[in-house]
């Protein structure tokens, strides 16, 4: 850690203030608002707004951190821009998550691949410990030649995944129309990053293996937004207030994304899309996975 901070008031005629600075930088941006799990493979930029990620070792094949602050309902999301080149078999990930066994996910996994090859974009959703409702899409655009800004939108409706202002994926809470639907509105999620070596799924079904010759591999995340209403798994309080603060109805809107996100959203699915767990018949009848008729419609 090497800083330690010293915050002390002082009272003479006026409150004066003293935030005071011991043994080097005060922790500002993503080290005062994440832990990481992996200091050796991470750096910052000094301003504490950019992060880099890098996995460089096959004996060390994930690195990692995770927001201190978890919350229920919000918008999260970051700058992210993925490693180039010859990125087979890695995953880097951005991904909202709660703890426990009956946990809830909804994941951004950006699967790489051989020079030249575009990445696919993996997504996921898990709400009470079941997830298997996978997606996969094609980028139109090249996410290693620059930062493209991926974010969460989820209030007590709806959860959307957006890049770049483009809604990419829906996830509506259907409770009231299907008996039993189970929807993330009491699971306070923190915010994920991560780059591991997902050799054997990732690219091509596994076919194509990390190359350690080309590592390092960087993942750069930058400027985070965490606009969210901070709860905590097991202090219901927390999450009662969430329940019924602005976060869970951000106002008329919060139960749809509106005509013109609606027809972005038809057009990722006709033009973009690889795999969609909603169209595997052999693995899904309507009944397994009622969202899907409401999601896109
Ligand atoms: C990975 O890179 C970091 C930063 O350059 C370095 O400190 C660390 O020793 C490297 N790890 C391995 C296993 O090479
Ligand atoms: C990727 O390859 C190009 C062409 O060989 C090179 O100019 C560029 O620096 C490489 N990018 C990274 C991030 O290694
Ligand atoms: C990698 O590139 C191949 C060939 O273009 C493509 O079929 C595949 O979907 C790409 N992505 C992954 C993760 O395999
Ligand atoms: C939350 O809202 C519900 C209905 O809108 C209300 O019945 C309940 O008292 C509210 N709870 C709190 C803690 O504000
Ligand atoms: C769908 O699959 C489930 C589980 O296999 C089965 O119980 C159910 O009867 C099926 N429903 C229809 C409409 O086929």
């Amino acid at each position: 850690m090497g800083s330690v901070r010293v915050t002390g008031c002082l009272a003479i005629a006026v409150l004066v203030c003293l935030s005071m600075v011991v043994g080097g930088v005060a922790q500002r941006g993503i080290p005062r608002d994440f832990n990481t799990w992996t200091p050796k493979q991470t750096r910052y930029s000094p301003d504490g707004r950019r992060v880099e990620l890098l996995l460089n070792d096959s004996r060390a094949a994930y690195t990692g951190m995770g927001s201190k602050q978890t919350w229920l309902f919000g918008g999260l999301g970051a700058w992210i821009k993925l490693p180039a080149n010859d990125s087979a078999g890695t995953v880097t990930t951005f991904y909202m998550a709660s703890t426990g066994p009956k946990h809830c996910e909804f994941d951004f996994e950006f699967l790489g691949n051989s020079s030249g090859q575009p990445y696919l974009l993996h997504t996921n959703i898990f709400v009470d410990g079941i997830g298997g409702r996978e997606q996969q899409i094609r980028l139109w655009f090249d996410p290693t030649a620059a930062f493209h800004y991926y974010n969460f939108q989820w209030n007590k409706d709806l959860l959307v995944l957006y890049i770049d202002n483009t809604a990419i994926r829906m996830f509506k809470n259907i409770e009231n129309i299907v008996p039993g639907f189970m929807y993330p509105n009491k699971c306070p999620m923190g915010l994920y990053l991560s780059i591991w070596d997902g050799s054997s799924w990732a690219t091509c079904g596994g076919r194509v293996k990390i190359n350690w010759n080309s590592a390092p591999f960087i993942a750069t995340y930058q400027l985070f937004r965490l606009r969210g209403c901070p709860a905590t798994m097991g202090d219901q309080a927390s999450i009662t207030k969430c329940q019924n603060s602005t976060y869970a109805a951000p106002g008329k809107s919060s139960q749809t994304i509106g005509t013109a996100r609606t027809r972005q959203l038809r057009n990722i699915r006709k033009n973009y899309i690889h795999y969609n767990y909603c169209d595997d018949k052999n693995r899904y009848n309507e009944t397994q996975v009622p969202e899907c008729k409401y999601n896109v419609l």
